[in-house]
């Protein structure tokens, strides 16, 4: 039976600078605070669909330095199936420094290293476990060429793709018709829209025009301000909780992975945004990717403890 959300994507080794405020350009900031986790958006997709009660196999290629072995050994730990975790001998893998200033916003920038040596050779080589997929989640971290050769074999296999287009940058755009749930925040969807996303009214219309691009269901993440889904049939928003944020960094990979779980449990888009949304919060409140996706008993306990604000669903 196809039961397995398989995870095609990227992982890092995160080197992280905490501050109170993130640098001017040209300005040391001195006092900050270190801490080395284990990152890249494919590994925290898969990760937080793990903790968040999913079954989950990841696809990758990491390379050979001293921080991978404990890499590898934290996804065996979460459980992952990583029987196609490739690894090559003559690079590192994806490092990502981040700069976490008040708030938790960051600067980010990342060497793909191993990453970008996850080919479509290497995906043939994973067909016995795409085979079990009930749903794969890419994001844009790997090479090009092998996200759109993911697009063809699961169109081929019938298999939905999550597609979190993150982070952006040019694509040819007749990809997002092959796209069963497409998920991107404020910047993301701009970018893919070539328009301005931050009112209420700009998030739908971006919406509708990504709907209009063949995507089945589009979610914009919106940070503080929650999310929203448009479908053939649903439109939903659903608020944020409100936390005390300190990293935001892996926010929305916790939101893919454990927005995949909810789906490929059957809940409904409501619901599935809400278990999301709920990961997410969590999230924030702590420093670091992985460190921070939250396990199902903290989702579910969090979702009992909280008074939940009601979403906006409308049946179109
Ligand atoms: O989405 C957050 C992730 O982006 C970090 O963990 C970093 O590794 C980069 O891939």
């Amino acid at each position: 039976m196809k039961n397995k959300i398989v995870v095609i994507g990227s992982s890092n080794v995160d080197l992280i600078m905490k501050m109170d405020r993130l640098p001017e350009k040209g300005e040391t900031i001195t006092d900050a605070g270190f801490f080395q986790v284990y990152g890249g958006k494919g590994a925290n997709q898969a990760v937080g669909a793990a903790r968040a009660g999913g079954k989950v196999a990841f696809v990758n290629c990491v390379g050979n330095d001293a921080y991978t072995p404990q890499m590898l050994e934290n996804f065996r730990n979460d459980g992952l199936d990583i029987r196609f975790v490739f690894q090559e001998t003559d690079i590192a893998s994806g490092h990502a420094l981040v700069m976490i200033g008040g708030e938790g916003n960051n600067y980010l920038s990342v060497a793909p290293g191993a990453n970008y040596k996850l080919t479509p050779e290497l995906i043939d080589r994973s067909i016995p476990v795409i085979d079990e997929a009930a749903m794969i989640i890419m994001q844009y971290e790997i090479p090009v060429e092998t996200i759109k050769y993911v697009f063809r074999i699961a169109e081929a296999k019938d298999i939905p793709v999550m597609w979190n287009f993150a982070p952006a940058r040019s694509f040819d755009l007749s990809y997002v018709a092959k796209t069963a749930i497409l998920v991107v925040n404020e910047t993301e969807a701009a970018f893919l829209c070539g328009q301005q996303v931050e009112t209420d009214e700009e998030v739908e219309l971006a919406a509708k025009k990504l709907q209009e691009l063949g995507a089945k269901l589009v979610i914009i993440t919106l940070g503080k301000r929650g999310a929203f889904a448009l479908s053939a049939t649903e439109k939903v928003a659903v608020p944020a909780f409100k936390v005390n944020a300190v990293d935001t960094t892996s926010a929305g990979d916790v939101f893919c992975g454990s927005f995949a779980v909810a789906q490929t449990e059957g809940k409904s888009l409501t619901d599935s945004l809400r278990f999301a949304s709920t990961a997410s919060a969590i999230c924030v409140t702590r420093i670091g990717a992985q460190p921070s996706a939250p396990t199902r008993k903290e989702i579910d306990e969090f979702i009992g403890n909280n008074y939940v604000e009601k979403s906006h669903s409308i049946v179109i």
